[in-house]
């Protein structure tokens, strides 16, 4: 039942909207009115002139039906289109119905604006003449109750084509229209000790969050952290799911970005907790990037000595790296990551589909760690990102769901075997050292954080080349599968010195020696502290030209 159905007045955005979901799901779109208008030879306004409204809404009841033929579809209904109960409970039986919701006033804004481009009026009869406005009033009352019957009402008089599109995709998500049983799900379990964390990676598989809680036994009323921008889309369809399923959910919104993975954004989010009485079996809900990840974890972590955490991350970076492995913190300001702890979560909800309302550059940025997966541990993932370049800026849904899956798998692999960071996980630092200090020493503001790894691995492929432990080849695939993601390789003018100064106070540096995680053929790295300080110089004055 891969269909989405929009309704609304005309003037609501059914067919602008319609076309942006349809580009971002990439399923067929369909509007009524052109498929009338196509079949009769004809304006679907002269249609209804000349057959009269019964037969009219007849033929549109037809259209519907032949549009909705195959799956994978978003189709514009015709305004009146919701009159007939035929119509609507057809909907109903065979797809999501979403209802744009527009004032009259603006609906009939657009109306004419869209009438004085084309110069015909006769394309909308119903509202034509100077008391249009007035009959598109008494139209909309007529028809109301039948709009509201939709299972998801989205208001459209505010907000950008973008974010409105983008929130008929979360309702779909979350309502469970994205979830195929075509595509796989996915299970990678990290067991240390008496201490499970299970990721569970499936497209659409938000959907079943309701299921998961229960099945892992966790109580009903959750919390959720989110952030401005996840919760602008989340946030209504996730309450929804949850509330319909009898969870009591409670929910914290927060400015988007690295400025809240602060001490004083945690505390206020405990001091949230203990204002809700939150008790021990009680889990947070991290919902976002890795910003929610790393603070709602540490929030977790530190709550009553720890409370049960699920991660459900929203970004390709969280998906693949930050919300695996239990490393949870927040910045001081004089460093990134400074404050922290490592802390499982329980359950980690990776639902791939996520990533359709994530803005470009973010979703660019995710690459920069999957394409260090393959530099450090996986060289087929490596040769598997070189040849489908294309289909990863398409948001393929089956490459995607097997990428990240192998991505866990690889994180997972690595934690088992040095959970606190004591040897071997070392290694996923790849691109670290400089990435970091690039982002302290730019407040955290211009670069984000794959971008910044993005250069470091750059720096850090160049000194593996000065030392004689990479090909030039290889340091050259590097540069040019992480140019072809579209991630930068430079930043030209940086303040060396400073950048320098950075690097000393990283996490990493250990008895005062930089640690230098250098690849040394593709799939494989080796961790070292005897980088000499005119190498690291000289690749960095590289990367700033
Ligand atoms: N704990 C770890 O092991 C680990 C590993 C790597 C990175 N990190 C941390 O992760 C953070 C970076 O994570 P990030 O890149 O996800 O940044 P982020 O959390 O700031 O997310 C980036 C932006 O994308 C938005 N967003 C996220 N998901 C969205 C969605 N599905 N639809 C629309 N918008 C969405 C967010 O609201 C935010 O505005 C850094 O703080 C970094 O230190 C932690």
């Amino acid at each position: 039942m891969q269909r989405i159905f929009l309704t609304g007045l005309s003037g609501s955005g059914k067919s602008t909207i319609g076309r942006k979901v349809s580009e971002l799901l990439q399923w067929e779109f369909i509007d009524t009115d052109a498929l009338l208008s196509e079949r009769y030879g004809m304006p679907v306004g002269q249609i209804l002139i000349e057959f009269g409204e019964p037969s009219f809404r007849q033929m549109e009841s037809e259209a519907l039906v032949l549009a909705a033929d195959n799956e994978h579809v978003v189709i514009a209904t015709g305004g009146g289109a919701i009159i007939a109960e035929a119509s609507r409970s057809f909907m109903r039986e065979n797809g999501l119905t979403v209802y744009l919701e527009t004032s009259v006033e603006i609906a009939w804004q657009r109306v004419q604006e869209q009438i004085d481009q084309s110069g015909k009026e006769a394309e909308r009869p119903l509202v034509v003449g100077t008391d249009g406005q007035q009959r598109l009033q008494s139209l909309f009352q007529r028809r109301k109750k039948w709009y509201e019957e939709a299972a998801v009402c989205i208001n459209t008089n505010d907000d950008s084509l973008e974010i409105i599109s983008k929130r008929v995709i979360a309702f779909a998500l979350s309502s469970g229209y994205l979830n195929d049983t075509s595509q796989s799900q996915e299970t990678v379990i990290l067991q240390l000790g008496k201490v499970t964390s299970k990721a569970i990676i499936e497209w659409g598989g938000l959907y079943h969050l309701p299921e998961y809680l229960k099945s892992s036994g966790f109580s009903k009323r959750v919390f959720i952290v989110t952030d401005s921008d996840v919760g602008c889309f989340y946030r209504k369809p996730i309450l929804g799911l949850l509330h319909n399923a009898g969870f009591v959910p409670h929910i914290f919104t927060l400015p988007a970005g690295e400025v809240s993975k602060s001490i004083w954004v945690w505390q206020e989010i405990l001091n949230w907790l203990v204002e809700q009485k939150t008790e021990q079996r009680e889990p947070i809900i991290a919902l976002g990037g890795g910003v929610i990840g790393d603070l709602a974890g540490f929030v977790a972590a530190t709550y009553h000595r720890g409370i049960p955490l699920i991660q459900i991350p929203t970004s390709l970076l969280a998906q693949v790296d930050s919300a695996i492995g239990g490393k949870t913190g927040i910045n001081h300001p004089l460093g990134k990551n400074l404050i922290g702890a490592f802390y499982q979560p329980g359950l980690i909800i990776v639902d791939p589909a996520f990533l359709l309302t994530l803005p470009e550059r973010v979703y660019r940025e995710g690459w920069a760690e999957i394409v260090k997966y393959g530099m450090i541990l996986d060289a087929d993932l490596f040769e598997t990102l070189e040849g489908h370049i294309s289909s990863l800026h398409a948001r393929d849904a089956s490459l995607l769901t097997k990428i990240i899956t192998r991505c866990i798998q690889l994180k997972m692999d690595v934690v088992q075997r040095d959970e606190r960071d004591g040897g071997l996980r070392n290694i996923l630092n790849y691109g670290h050292t400089f990435g970091h200090a690039l982002e302290v020493l730019t407040d955290y503001g211009s670069w984000l954080h794959g971008e910044a790894v993005a250069v470091g691995m750059e720096v850090a492929a160049q000194i593996a080349v000065a030392r004689g432990l990479l090909t030039n080849e290889n340091a050259l695939r590097q540069r040019e599968l992480l140019l072809e993601l579209h991630l930068p390789q430079s930043c030209p003018g940086i303040d060396t010195i400073s950048l320098l100064e950075k690097m000393q106070r990283d996490k990493k540096v250990r008895a005062g020696h930089m640690r230098w995680i250098l690849p040394t053929q593709i799939g494989q790295a080796e961790i070292y502290d005897d980088i000499s300080l005119p190498l690291i110089q000289d690749a960095v004055a590289k990367i700033r030209s």
